[in-house]
C-alpha cells in the first residue's frame, strides 16, 4: 500500500504569526492558503490541526461521508450557543429530529408562508415610508424583519418587541466565542469574564425561548405550526415527548439559524444592488413586470429569474455561512493526503466561491454567471452556500423564497443609496456579517 502524503502548509503555528493577521480576516487567509499551497493544506491553528480544502471534489467527499466527518463535538462554537439542536446534534438522534422537522420545509408546503412573509415585510415598509430620505442601517432592519418572519411563520408568535434583546445577546455570544483563547481553552464552567458573558447572554436567549414554549403549553391545539409539532410528537419507540431542554434547543436553533443568515444575505444583496445601478434597474423592471401591484404568488416567484440570480450571486460573494467545519472521526485519505482522526477539516463557501480556478473575475458582481448555461460545467461543490449532503440547510428553500419576497417588495417601492465614502468591511464571526452594518438612504420610488 502506498503511504499517503502529509498535506503542504505553513510551518509553525499560524496564530503566532502576527503578520498573517488571521484572527480577524480568516476568510481572506483561506484564499491565500489556496494560492500558496493549492487544493489542500494543513495548518497548525492553536492546539488544532486543521486541514483546509479548496477543491470541490474533496469538499463533496467530506460533506457526503458523515460517518467519517462529523460536526465538531464538545466545545464547538455552535454547540456552546445552541446546545444539541438540529444544527449541532449527530448520529441517529440527529436523523430522527431531521426527519421530524424537514417536512415543514418541503417545497410544496412553503406556499402557505407567502402571506405572513409579505405581511411582515409590508409592516417594515410602512415604517420606511415615514423615513423617506433618511439613512437607515438595512442590516439591522433585515435582522428585525427576518426574526419577525421566523416567529410568525414557524412559531405563531410576535417576537418583534424582543428583537433588541435577542440581537444584542446573540452578537455578544458570537463575539465572546470568537475571542475565547485558541491556545488555552478552559471549560466553560471556569468563571472567566468571557465565559460569564457567554453564560449571561445564553440565559437571555433561553428565557426568551422558554417564555414562548410556556405560553404555548395548554394551547397547542390552537395552532398548526412547527412549535405544536415539536411539542406533540412522540418517540416511535418510547412514546415519550421531547424534554423541555431538547425542545428549547430545537426552537432556539431554528430561531437563530433561520433569521440571522437570511438577514445577512439580504443586507449584502442590498449593498451590492446599491453599488450596481444596472443590476438594480434590471431587477426592478423584472419585479414590476412579474408582480406589479398584485399579490405575490408561488407561480410569480418562479418567474423572478433575474432576481434569483442576483440572490445567488450575492451568496457567492458573501455567503453568510462562510465556513463549514467538520472533525475526522476516523483516519482517511483525501486526494492522496493523510487525514488523521481528530483533525479539523474545513470547507469554506467564501473562499471556494471566490477561487480564481473556478470563477472568472471572482470578486466582480455578475448575476449572469448563474444562468443554467453558464453553470452547466461548474462542479457541484464550487458553489455551496447552503452546504451539502444530508446536513444541507433544512431551510434553504424557505430562505430563498423569503429573500425573493422581501427583496421584491423593497425594490418595488424603494431605491437605496449608499453614502459615497462607505467601504464594506466584513466581520467573520460564526456567520459572515457586515462589520459596520449597511447604511443606505431610502428614496421612495
Ligand atoms: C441565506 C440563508 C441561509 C443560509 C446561507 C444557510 C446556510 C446553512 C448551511 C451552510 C448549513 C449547513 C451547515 C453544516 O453543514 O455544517 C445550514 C444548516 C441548517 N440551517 Fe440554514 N441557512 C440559511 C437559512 C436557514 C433558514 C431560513 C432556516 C430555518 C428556518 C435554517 C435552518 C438550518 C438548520 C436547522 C440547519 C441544520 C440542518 C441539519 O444539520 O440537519 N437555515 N444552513
Amino acid at each position: 500500500m502506498t503511504q499517503a502524503a502529509t498535506a503542504p502548509g505553513p510551518r509553525g503555528n499560524v496564530l503566532l504569526m502576527p503578520t498573517r493577521n488571521i484572527r480577524k480576516k480568516t476568510h481572506e487567509y483561506l484564499l491565500r492558503l489556496e494560492k500558496e499551497y493549492g487544493e489542500i493544506s494543513k495548518i497548525k491553528f492553536g492546539p488544532f490541526t486543521v486541514i483546509y480544502l479548496a477543491n470541490p471534489d474533496y469538499i463533496e467527499h467530506v460533506l457526503l461521508n458523515r460517518d467519517i466527518y462529523t460536526k465538531v463535538q464538545e466545545g464547538g462554537m455552535l454547540r456552546i450557543l445552541l446546545g444539541n439542536g438540529l444544527l449541532t446534534s449527530e448520529g441517529d438522534f440527529w436523523l430522527k429530529q431531521r426527519r421530524l422537522i424537514q417536512p415543514v420545509f418541503h417545497k410544496q408546503r412553503l406556499e402557505r408562508f407567502i402571506q405572513k412573509i409579505s405581511e411582515s415585510t409590508d409592516e417594515m415598509l410602512g415604517d420606511w415610508e415615514k423615513k423617506n430620505g433618511e439613512t437607515v442601517d438595512v442590516y439591522n432592519e433585515m435582522n428585525r424583519v427576518t426574526l419577525d418572519i421566523v416567529g410568525k411563520t414557524l412559531f405563531s408568535v410576535n417576537v418583534k418587541s424582543e428583537f433588541d434583546k435577542v440581537n444584542s445577546a446573540l452578537t455578544k455570544i458570537m463575539t465572546a466565542i470568537r475571542n475565547r483563547s485558541r491556545f488555552m481553552r478552559f471549560p466553560l464552567w471556569v468563571p472567566l469574564p468571557s465565559h460569564l458573558r457567554i453564560e449571561h447572554n445564553r440565559k437571555v436567549l433561553d428565557e426568551t425561548i422558554s417564555e414562548i414554549i410556556n405560553q404555548r403549553k395548554g394551547e397547542t391545539g390552537k395552532f398548526d405550526d412547527l412549535l405544536t409539532m415539536l411539542m406533540e410528537v412522540e418517540d416511535a419507540d418510547t412514546r415519550e415527548r421531547m424534554t423541555d431542554k431538547q425542545l428549547r434547543d430545537e426552537v432556539l436553533t431554528i430561531f437563530i439559524a433561520g433569521h440571522e443568515t437570511t438577514a445577512n444575505s439580504l443586507a449584502f444583496t442590498l449593498y451590492l444592488l446599491s453599488k450596481n445601478a444596472e443590476a438594480k434597474k434590471k431587477m426592478q423592471q423584472e419585479i414590476d413586470a412579474v408582480i406589479g401591484t398584485g399579490e405575490i404568488t408561488f407561480e410569480k416567484l418562479h418567474r423572478l429569474e433575474y432576481t434569483t440570480m442576483v440572490i445567488k450571486e450575492s451568496m457567492r460573494l458573501y455567503p453568510p455561512a462562510w465556513m463549514i467545519p467538520r472533525e475526522a472521526a476516523k483516519d482517511d485519505v483525501i486526494g492522496g493526503y493523510q487525514i488523521r482522526k481528530g483533525d479539523k477539516v474545513l470547507a469554506s463557501p467564501y473562499a471556494m466561491q471566490r477561487s480564481p480556478r473556478y470563477w472568472s473575475n471572482p470578486d466582480a458582481f455578475m448575476p449572469e454567471r448563474f444562468t443554467a448555461e453558464n453553470m452547466k460545467d461548474m462542479p457541484r461543490y464550487a458553489y455551496f452556500p447552503f452546504g451539502g449532503g444530508a446536513r444541507m440547510c433544512v431551510g434553504n428553500n424557505f430562505a430563498m423564497m423569503e429573500m425573493q419576497i422581501v427583496l421584491a417588495k423593497i425594490c418595488a417601492q424603494f431605491d437605496f443609496v449608499l453614502p459615497e465614502n462607505f467601504e464594506l468591511e466584513l466581520l467573520p464571526l460564526i456567520t459572515l456579517r457586515p462589520k459596520e452594518g449597511v447604511p443606505v438612504k431610502l428614496v421612495k420610488r
